[in-house]
């Protein structure tokens, strides 16, 4: 150790800019000549994390060793304090920070790093899932669940692009985001931050994500970061981190696809799943970060662990007899920076002094991370320009932007001709339920925000309708102990009122990590309403006044008796910081409703997984009692005007395997309204080698349409939309017949559709 550091302190000497510090030099050629000057004990330095020191300081005074083990958002060090993780920083052992919230604090500790020996500044990651939410005064738009049902990749692309500005105006540089899994169990709390059920629309949502993070590295990119490395959104009984049993069929077709357009679209860094797969951990999962992300994929970047999940492999899976053999298992399988911790450092050394680890092995992974902040400019511009930065954060463009998303993203699910509300004929509405006037509206992954830059859908009603009267009676926050004498309150008011609005669902907000129903580490064994909200709202609905439901959460909920008996049900999921204003827009008939279900609705949890994609026999025998048919399907939504569907064509019946059909539909605004409709196309392979889906979506366009007005949507039908994988996992186009199916919506009984045949 003293020899290595004597030999790169002479190389560094002298008045010359070393090469690595020259702007103007390659990128390649600064990380070669930095990484010839590092000791081996700088970089594996870089390999590791922390948890930010205000962080650590907070929650020393108040977790147990307990909470440390198993609460994922806090952290601090036992037998360490804030100050050690300083002096490391100090002394260039610490390649990067997670849960900093402030630009100061960023500041701060890249001045600690500024003063080591080689002055490599730290990169700053967060989880930025709805914009950089996590941190204060920042813009929050609607979760990724929102977000997919806008079916706007153009959307996203903003949203993300925007994002990346606030981030890099607090010096955060790497967003642990987009979460690319794909949600198939809506008892796990995480369905939320995914874009849903559907691989070609997690794809696309997360493809248009990770372009406007990174756009290129410029000034204002951040690095993306595609998670988690897989299999989570389908975990033995819905619990989150749980095992995940997942052929490698269903892993190719479902669950690999959005990784590898997220590498395609050029994510610089993964992140591991919690769980295992197929009985080997995520985290020492050789199979999955070399063969198939950098063999097959080409992935260019670093893979990151998850949150203590290297360590997991010695204390949870029990692959590893101790800490330092679970750090080889996981280096040795791909792995290239820890979320975080102590002991890193020390065991990795060993492990390369040991001969167990070549420094070769090492050198290739900090590779990678020098190269990222080389490419983000963090060499020229370590600090934050906290000034300019406020110009950004929140600023109208990007406010807008949150609101657009918000309207985009409400799911109107069920409307007997009651909205949009007359506000004439509603005069005194009882407004009630547990996220009536609360900032849950903003979702999980989000930090608590200023009251100014929130509105609740009691502020939005007040602000859209002033001239109605709005009887509130507030049930509080928390669904687990809601008050009956609150509920008797609200059925008592409710007969005095002309409309009743229940704002009910799940509670999200990450400060009240133990009492939230839904989010990171909150899944549940149903998906019913928790509480007395069923209680609330029949009792209201008892009333004999109309009563509209409007759904807050980030996991498809089962309200098979709302949706029978009540006029209006709304879907508003995790509608971020405008969340009130947008829904009492749709309410309100301002805004009409556009967005479609990214994931299907089943009617209990006793029907999970109900997919729109299952396989041909899934329901050869249907369950004796009770339905076989979700709540409400994939791509369902409605909207106060009416969208005809004709003239569904083909450009021809006939194609080879390498051919492309065109496929043209019209679409003719036949109400009263103008509105956007999203429109799906969704492919059958008719008959094939291999069980193919029911339908599977291969495109979709969302058109804006005027009252009396048609457009045609078209569509091309590539190869690669045909194919399926063979025995041996290889593409192939059969021949034969594909069934061509276009709608508003998954339901077979709202699809055209037209054969074409594959010679
Ligand atoms: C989550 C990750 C997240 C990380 C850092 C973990 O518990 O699984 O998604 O990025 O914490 O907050």
């Amino acid at each position: 150790m003293a020899i290595s550091l004597i030999m790169a302190m002479s190389s560094c000497s002298g008045d010359d800019l070393p090469l690595y510090k020259d702007a103007g030099a390659p990128v390649e050629k600064r990380v070669e000549d930095l990484l010839s000057r590092m000791t081996l004990e700088e970089k594996v330095g870089q390999m590791n994390q922390f948890v930010g020191v205000e962080h650590i300081r907070k929650n020393e005074a108040s977790l147990s060793e307990e909470d440390l083990h198993n609460n994922t958002a806090q952290a601090f060090y036992p037998g360490f304090n804030a100050d050690s993780v300083e002096t490391w920083t100090r002394q260039g052992l610490v390649g990067s920070f997670l849960h900093v919230i402030t630009a100061e604090e960023a500041d701060y500790l890249q001045s600690l790093a500024m003063k080591s020996r080689l002055q490599i500044p730290l990169i700053f990651g967060i989880d930025a899932i709805h914009g950089n939410a996590n941190a204060p005064d920042n813009t929050v738009y609607p979760t990724n669940i929102g977000l997919a049902s806008t079916f706007d990749t153009d959307l996203a692309y903003r949203i993300a692009r925007q994002t990346a500005k606030e981030m890099r105006a607090m010096n955060m540089h790497w967003t642990f985001n987009p979460n690319v899994e794909v949600a198939r169990d809506p008892r796990w709390g995480r369905c939320g931050e995914t874009y849903g059920e559907d691989p070609y629309l997690v794809s696309r949502m997360g493809y248009s994500t990770v372009k406007g993070y990174q756009a290129d590295f410029g000034h204002d990119g951040v690095l993306a970061c595609i998670k988690h490395f897989v299999g989570g959104g389908q975990s033995e009984n819905g619990t989150n981190g749980a095992p995940a049993e997942i052929s490698e069929r269903t892993l190719r077709e479902v669950f690999f696809p959005p990784f590898k357009e997220g590498t395609e679209a050029g994510a610089m860094s993964v992140m591991m799943a919690h769980n295992e797969l197929n009985g080997i951990p995520c985290h020492s999962n050789e199979w999955l970060m070399e063969d198939v992300l950098r063999g097959e994929w080409g992935f260019k970047g670093f893979v990151v662990s998850d949150w203590m999940d290297i360590e997991h492999l010695h204390d949870l899976h029990a692959t590893a007899e101790n800490i330092k053999e679970a750090f080889y298992q996981s280096i040795m399988a791909g792995m290239d920076m820890h979320m975080h911790g102590v002991y890193w450092n020390e065991y990795v050394c060993e492990l390369v002094r040991e001969g167990r680890i070549p420094e070769s092995r090492i050198d290739r992974s900090v590779r990678k991370i020098l190269e990222m902040k080389f490419r983000l400019g963090l060499f020229e511009q370590p600090y934050s320009d906290s000034e300019e930065g406020m110009k950004t954060r929140l600023c109208p463009e990007h406010r807008n932007t949150a609101l657009e998303a918000a309207r985009k993203s409400i799911v109107l699910l069920k409307n007997d001709g009651l909205l949009p509300l007359d506000p004439k004929k509603y005069r005194k509405v009882l407004v009630t339920g547990i996220n009536a006037d609360d900032h849950n509206i903003l979702g999980d992954w989000s930090a608590e925000q200023k009251p100014e830059n929130v509105i609740t859908v009691l502020e939005g009603l007040r602000a859209v309708s002033p001239e109605t009267e709005f009887v509130f009676v507030d049930q509080s926050w928390d669904p687990r102990n809601m008050s009956p004498a609150k509920v008797d309150e609200a059925a008592r008011k409710a007969v005095d009122c002309d409309l009743c609005i229940v704002v009910a669902g799940e509670y999200m907000f990450r400060g009240r990590w133990t009492e939230r129903t839904s989010g990171e580490d909150t899944d549940r064994s149903d998906i019913e309403l928790v509480g007395l909200q069923n209680d609330l709202i029949r009792k209201v609905a008892a009333s004999g006044k109309p009563t509209v439901l409007i759904l807050v959460s980030g996991r498809p909920l089962g309200t098979e008796w709302a949706a029978e008996h009540l006029p209006a049900l709304i879907n508003a999921w995790e509608p971020g910081m405008y969340g009130g204003q947008a829904i009492t827009e749709i309410l309100y008939g301002k805004v009409n409703p556009s967005a479609k279900l990214p994931i299907s609705i089943p009617r209990s949890a006793g029907q999970i997984r109900m997919i729109y994609n299952h396989k041909p026999s899934q329901y050869f025998h249907p369950y004796v009692l009770g339905e076989s048919t979700p709540l409400y399907p994939f791509g369902y939504g409605l909207s106060y005007t009416s969208y005809d569907y004709s003239d569904l064509t083909l450009d021809k019946d006939e194609t080879t395997s390498d051919g492309v059909v065109k496929v043209s539909v019209t679409i003719t605004n036949s109400g009263h309204m103008a509105g956007d409709e999203i429109v799906q196309l969704y492919i059958r392979d008719r008959f094939s080698r291999i069980t193919r889906p029911v339908k599977e979506l291969k495109d979709f366009v969302r058109i804006h349409l005027e009252p009396g007005e048609s457009k045609v949507a078209v569509f091309e039908i590539t190869p690669d939309k045909l194919a399926f994988l063979n025995r041996n996992f290889n593409p192939v186009v059969e021949p034969g017949e594909f069934i061509v199916m276009v709608g508003p919506s998954s339901s077979d009984k709202d699809l055209l559709k037209k054969s074409f045949t594959v010679k």
